[in-house]
């Protein structure tokens, strides 16, 4: 069988991909069944071919190979942006890698329908509910599963919203994020009404759609990682821990994932109570459910300071970068790296 294993794409993620693939893309060859041609999606979202992709997986200055590509190739055809798949001849199955927009919000799965190839990962519906905070947590709370409270603002039920309401509904320090983005990107921690109005204007420049989330005091940050269509198998427990004084802004943003993890604890597994063990991990196989996912997603959870755990986010396309949890998770349930890809792509074909 032939796989297309596509990478990078036009969000802020763009080069966290690169790291996934990279990994990916050695976990399917490891496996010694699949042929692989790679696609890189440029910051500009053309497509490129094979040979180029090749040379931006192995982590070759960009720029310049998507120039040369651009100066290749005719921009004025409406098709051009992914004239590149046809160079990988008659494959199989699509291997998606690509976080945050384009991605991991549907769009890319709408592409594989529309060319009637199965692809890994959850379907279109799937990512697009768990790419939206808000959908996500309407289909959370309706179905039972335990996360914050929250409230939802446009730009102009914002205009009219004093930080003494949100913090009678919500508490003295709230999250406030933009409802479609990744990797903590427009995301900002609240405290008072001068930063209440700073970060709903950062959260407007992502979408028109703002979550304002209560948060949770002193949490611990849990991760889980689910695979499965019907049978459906879960990790065991990750957790990390950012020191008040760590990088950035002392919780597990952006530059604590991915620039500079070294003021990250990372816990695996978990040292729970056998309970809450369960708890989590029965919500993370509920919340895979309730939010239309199959193949593979690693939900993501807050543990309060009295071990009661809040649902926090689904992640539908989970890095698998050498700091991700959701790799290192698997290889901890003897799941390595090449077996995964191998059920991964099972699971897509089903
Ligand atoms: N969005 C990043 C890749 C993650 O959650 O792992
Ligand atoms: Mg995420």
């Amino acid at each position: 069988k032939h796989v297309a294993l596509i990478f990078g794409g036009n969000s802020s993620e763009h080069d966290v991909s690169k790291r996934s693939a990279q990994n990916f893309y050695d976990a399917i060859t490891a496996t010694n069944k699949y042929d692989i041609t790679v696609f890189a999606i440029a910051q500009n979202g053309y497509f490129l071919d094979p040979a180029s992709s090749e040379r931006i997986l192995a982590l070759e200055d960009e720029q310049p190979i998507v120039d040369a590509f651009m100066a290749k190739i005719d921009a004025t055809d409406p098709l051009a942006r992914i004239s590149a798949l046809r160079a990988a001849g008659d494959f199989d199955i699509f291997f998606p890698v690509v976080h945050g927009n384009l991605g991991e919000d549907g769009t890319l799965q709408g592409l594989f329908r529309m060319l009637n190839k199965p692809y890994v990962g959850a379907p279109l519906r799937g990512h697009a509910v768990s790419f939206d905070k808000v959908l996500t947590k309407e289909l959370l709370t309706v179905n039972g599963i335990r996360n914050t409270k929250y409230m939802v603002v446009d730009p102009k039920t914002a205009q009219n919203l004093s930080w003494e309401q949100v913090v009678a509904e919500l508490g003295d320090i709230v999250f406030v994020k933009a409802a479609n983005q990744g990797s903590s990107v427009g995301i900002s921690r609240v405290k008072s009404a001068e930063e209440l109005k700073t970060a709903l204007a950062d959260s407007f420049q992502y979408d028109y759609k703002v979550l304002i989330e209560q948060a949770v005091k002193g949490p611990r940050e849990l991760e889980v990682g689910v695979i499965g269509n019907d049978d459906l198998l879960v990790s065991e427990i990750g957790a990390h821990t950012v020191p008040e004084q760590g990088v950035g802004d002392g919780w597990y943003d952006y530059s604590n994932k991915f620039v500079d993890n070294s003021a990250v604890q990372f816990e695996i597994p978990a040292k729970l109570p056998d309970s809450v063990t369960q708890e989590v991990k029965q919500m993370a196989l509920d919340a895979f459910k309730v939010l239309n996912l199959r193949g593979e997603a690693r939900m993501d959870f807050l543990l309060d300071e009295n071990d009661v755990p809040y649902l926090g986010e689904p992640n539908t396309l989970p890095g698998f970068t050498n700091m991700s949890l959701f790799k290192r998770l698997w290889d901890y349930s003897d799941i390595n790296n090449a077996k995964l890809a191998d059920m991964l792509i099972e699971y897509g074909f089903e």
